[in-house]
C-alpha cells in the first residue's frame, strides 16, 4: 500500500475520454471564468486595506510582485494543463507524477483554497449587497451572528452549478463583463482625480510594528521567522504581497476544466495566461488611482473604491462601483463553487473520498453531489467566521499547492520526457525552481497564525487519507 503510487498518464486520458462531462467551453470561455473568478475581494477590500495597514503607496508594487509570482506559477500550469487535461487539475497531475499521497494533500490543500475563498467572497458580498440596499448589518454585515446575505447566496448559486456547466459559464461571461466595465470606470474617471502629492513617499518608511499595531488597534503580528512583521517599508510592501496576492489566486480553477473544454491543449494555456494577464494590468492600474486618489492613511477599509469616488463629490460612481461588487463578486463565487465540485469529483473517481462523489448527475452531467456537500460546509462557515479570520488561509493553500505544481513540471518531464506538450514552461528547471522559491518566499511573509492553521488542516488531511483514502484507493484495488 505505497502511499507513492501514481496513476500513469494514459490511463487518465481516456478516463477523461469515458468520463460524461460535457465539452462545451473554448478559448474564449476560459478567459471569461478566468476572469470571473480571479477579479474580486482581492481588489474590491483587500487592495485599500492593505494600503492603509502594511504598504502605502507601494501596494501597486505589492501587486506587481503578485503578478510576477502568480505568472511563474500559472506557466507551470499552462505545462501541465496542456499536456494532462483533467478535472483534478493540480491534483491528478500530483497523482501522475510525485504519489498518491501528495496528490492527496495538493487536493486537501485546494479545497480549503475554494472553499474558504468563497466563504471569504460571501460574506464580503453581503456586505456590499447591505451597503447598495441599506439591509440590516445585523444580518448582512461582517458582525452578524449568522451570517444571512452569504448562506442565500451560497444556496442560489448551487443551484445554478448543479444544473450545468453550460449555464454557468454564460452567467460568468455576463456578470464578467459587468465586473469589467466598473474596473475600467475606476480607472477613467480616477484618472481625473489624481493627487501626486498622495503618492509621495511612494513607500513610506517603515514603522514598528508594535508602535504602528497599537495605533490601529491591532494584535502585534509576528511574521514565521521570528521577525517582527514590518509595516509599510519594503518589508511591508512583501508583506502586503502575500496578502493580496490572494487577488490572484482562482487561475487554478481553469486548469479543472480540462474535459469540459473542446480543445484543452490549446484553449487551456490561452485561459490561464490571458486570463492573468487582464487582471494584472486591472489590479495594477486600480490600485495606483486609489492611492493617488487618496492619501493612504484616510483610505475607507470598508469599501476603499465606492468611498473614494464618494470623497471626491462623485456618489454615482460610488454607487456604480458597489453595484459593480456585488456583480463581481457573484462570478468569483460561482466558479469557486464550481472548482471545488471538480475537485471532490476527481478525488471521489479514484476512491480517496467515497465512490459516489466521484459519479456525474445522469441528466445535468455535473459532479452534483460535491457541489452540495461544499456548498454546505462553507454555508456553515461563512455564516459564522469572520472575514479576517479567512483570508490569509486562501493564500497559503494557493502557494502552497502551486509549490507542488510547480514541482510536478520537471519531475513529469524527467519520468515522461515522451509526453507530448502543446505548452512548454520555457527555460525548465530554472523557471519551475524560480516559482517554487517565490511562492514559499511569499507564505514566509504570512503570520505564524495562519501557518499554525494551515499546519491543523494539513493534518486533519493526514488523518483521513491514513484511516480512508489509504485504503480506498482504485490503485490499492487495483495494484499495478
Ligand atoms: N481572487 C479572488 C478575489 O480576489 C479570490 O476575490
Amino acid at each position: 500500500m505505497s502511499v507513492m503510487r501514481t496513476i500513469p498518464v494514459e490511463h487518465i486520458l481516456k478516463r477523461g475520454e469515458d468520463a460524461n462531462l460535457r465539452r462545451t467551453l473554448r478559448g474564449r470561455d476560459l478567459v471569461g471564468f478566468g476572469v470571473g473568478i480571479i477579479i474580486g475581494t482581492g481588489i474590491f477590500t483587500l487592495a485599500g486595506v492593505e494600503a492603509k495597514e502594511h504598504a502605502g503607496p507601494a501596494v501597486t508594487l505589492s501587486f506587481v510582485i503578485g503578478a510576477v509570482v502568480a505568472a511563474l506559477a500559472a506557466l507551470c500550469y499552462a505545462e501541465l494543463a496542456s499536456s494532462v487535461p483533467t478535472a483534478g487539475s493540480a491534483y491528478t497531475y500530483a497523482f501522475a507524477t510525485l504519489g498518491e499521497i501528495f496528490a492527496w494533500i495538493i487536493g486537501w490543500d485546494l479545497l480549503l483554497e475554494f472553499g474558504l475563498g468563497l466563504a471569504v467572497v460571501s460574506r464580503s458580498w453581503s456586505g456590499y449587497l447591505a451597503n447598495l440596499l441599506g439591509l440590516p448589518q445585523e444580518l448582512f454585515g461582517e458582525d452578524a451572528t449568522i451570517n444571512i446575505g452569504a448562506v442565500l447566496i451560497i444556496g442560489l448559486l448551487t443551484v445554478v452549478a448543479v444544473v450545468g456547466i453550460r449555464e454557468s459559464s454564460r452567467l460568468t461571461n455576463v456578470l464578467v463583463a459587468v465586473k469589467l466595465a466598473v474596473c475600467v470606470l475606476i480607472i477613467a474617471v480616477g484618472l481625473f482625480f489624481i493627487d501626486v502629492a498622495n503618492l509621495v513617499p511612494f513607500v513610506p518608511p517603515s514603522v514598528p510594528a508594535a508602535e504602528d499595531a497599537s495605533v490601529l488597534n491591532q494584535p502585534v503580528v509576528e511574521g514565521v521567522l521570528g521577525m517582527p512583521a514590518t509595516l509599510f517599508g519594503v518589508g511591508g510592501m512583501l508583506t502586503a504581497a502575500a496578502i493580496v496576492f490572494f487577488a490572484y489566486t482562482g487561475f487554478e480553477a481553469l486548469a479543472n476544466l480540462g474535459e469540459e473544454t473542446k480543445n484543452p491543449r490549446r484553449d487551456l494555456p490561452i485561459g490561464l495566461l490571458g486570463a492573468l494577464a487582464v487582471c494584472a494590468l486591472l489590479y495594477i492600474a486600480v490600485s495606483f488611482v486609489l492611492t493617488a486618489m487618496v492619501p493612504y492613511d484616510q483610505i475607507d477599509t470598508g469599501a476603499p473604491l465606492a468611498a473614494a469616488f464618494q470623497s471626491v463629490g462623485l456618489p454615482w460612481v460610488a454607487a456604480l462601483i458597489s453595484l459593480g461588487a456585488v456583480t463581481g463578486l457573484t462570478s468569483v463565487m460561482m466558479v469557486e463553487l464550481v472548482t471545488i465540485g471538480r475537485i471532490g469529483f476527481a478525488m471521489g473517481r479514484d476512491g480517496l473520498l467515497p465512490t459516489p462523489i466521484g459519479t456525474v448527475h445522469p441528466r445535468f452531467g455535473t459532479p452534483h453531489r460535491m457541489t452540495i456537500i461544499g456548498a454546505v460546509v462553507v454555508a456553515l462557515i461563512a455564516a459564522t467566521t469572520p472575514i479576517s479570520e479567512l483570508a490569509d488561509m486562501v493564500s497559503i493553500g494557493a502557494l502552497s499547492a502551486m509549490i507542488i505544481v510547480a514541482i510536478a513540471v520537471p519531475v513529469l518531464r524527467r519520468t515522461r520526457p515522451d509526453l507530448e506538450r502543446p505548452f512548454r514552461v520555457p527555460f525548465s528547471p530554472v523557471v519551475p525552481i524560480l516559482a517554487a522559491v517565490a511562492c514559499f518566499y511569499l507564505m514566509l511573509n504570512l503570520e505564524l497564525i495562519s501557518w499554525l492553521r494551515f499546519a491543523v488542516w494539513l493534518a486533519i488531511g493526514l488523518l483521513i487519507y491514513l484511516f480512508y483514502g489509504r485504503r480506498h484507493s482504485h490503485l490499492a484495488r487495483r495494484p499495478g
